[in-house]
């Protein structure tokens, strides 16, 4: 049996980590086009990486979730499950999640601007900004996805796999709008998947959905685990 777990910024809200979209979310409070698009980097990188370091340093001091835990928990008892997650933060990773594929990237990956070399920087707050590349001295960017670009072609063809390999795919704390993300409990769904939305609000992905858990990540993981135990699928 394959089980997909697809994840949004509202599995790491527990975490005290804020999510995008609705009340107190990032897009409430900073502009999308100034620190999450590549005109915005070009424009001012340093107000960017300001803005990133900010998030690292929050990211850096929170602990993965129930959700997150019970995840990894999961992957250890059934083998054959995944995350294909929208999340930079490494969250599943550091609850023991081993098969995580990143949509959006990771914030903890930095990327050359000049000779290309990509690899993991953990240190914050950075020692500059925009920080230099350990390589040649060009200038980094965070190595996530910015609006207007595309994601990780190999990233979106396993994640494509897996949406249509899947048994049951369990969508968490996304609010589904952005795509082509968006798109892959539909995928799911349309290649036999049994679907369920774990979210405490309403999204497009509800009206496709065959169980729905209007629940926090972490109650509605306890509830799915449950009912994953007692074969209710
Ligand atoms: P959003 O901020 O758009 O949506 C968060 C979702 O989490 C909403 O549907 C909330 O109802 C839900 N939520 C809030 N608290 C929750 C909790 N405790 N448990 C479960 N769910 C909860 O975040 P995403 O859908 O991840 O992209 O956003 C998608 C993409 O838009 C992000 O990856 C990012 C963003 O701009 C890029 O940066 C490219």
């Amino acid at each position: 049996m394959r089980i997909a777990f697809f994840t949004g910024a509202g599995i790491s809200a527990e975490s005290g980590i804020p999510t995008f979209r609705g009340k107190g979310g990032l897009w409430e409070k900073f502009k999308v086009e100034e620190l999450a698009t590549p005109e915005g980097f070009f424009r001012d990188p340093e107000r960017v990486w300001r803005w990133y370091d900010m998030r690292r340093k929050a990211i850096s001091e929170a602990q993965p979730n129930k959700a997150h835990r019970l995840i990894a928990l999961i992957e250890r008892e059934y083998r054959d499950v995944w995350v294909i997650t929208q999340n930079v933060d490494m969250l599943h990773q550091r609850a023991g999640s081993e098969k995580v594929l990143e949509l959006h990237g990771n914030i903890w990956r930095v990327r050359c601007l000049g000779c290309g070399a990509v690899y993991y920087e953990f240190r914050t707050p950075l020692p500059e900004y925009p920080p230099k590349c350990r390589e040649c001295g060009g200038m980094l960017r965070p190595d996530v996805v910015w609006f207007g670009e595309p994601l990780p072609v190999d990233v979106l063809q396993k994640s494509w796999e897996i949406a249509r390999s899947s048994d049951i795919f369990v969508v968490i704390g996304t609010s589904a709008l952005v795509y082509p993300a968006a798109q892959l409990p539909y995928v799911a769904k349309e290649y036999g998947a049994k679907v369920v939305e774990i979210n405490p609000e309403s999204t497009p992905v509800s009206s496709v959905a065959d169980v729905v858990l209007r629940k926090k990540a972490s109650e509605g993981m306890e509830e799915f685990y449950s009912m994953l135990k007692a074969q209710a699928f």
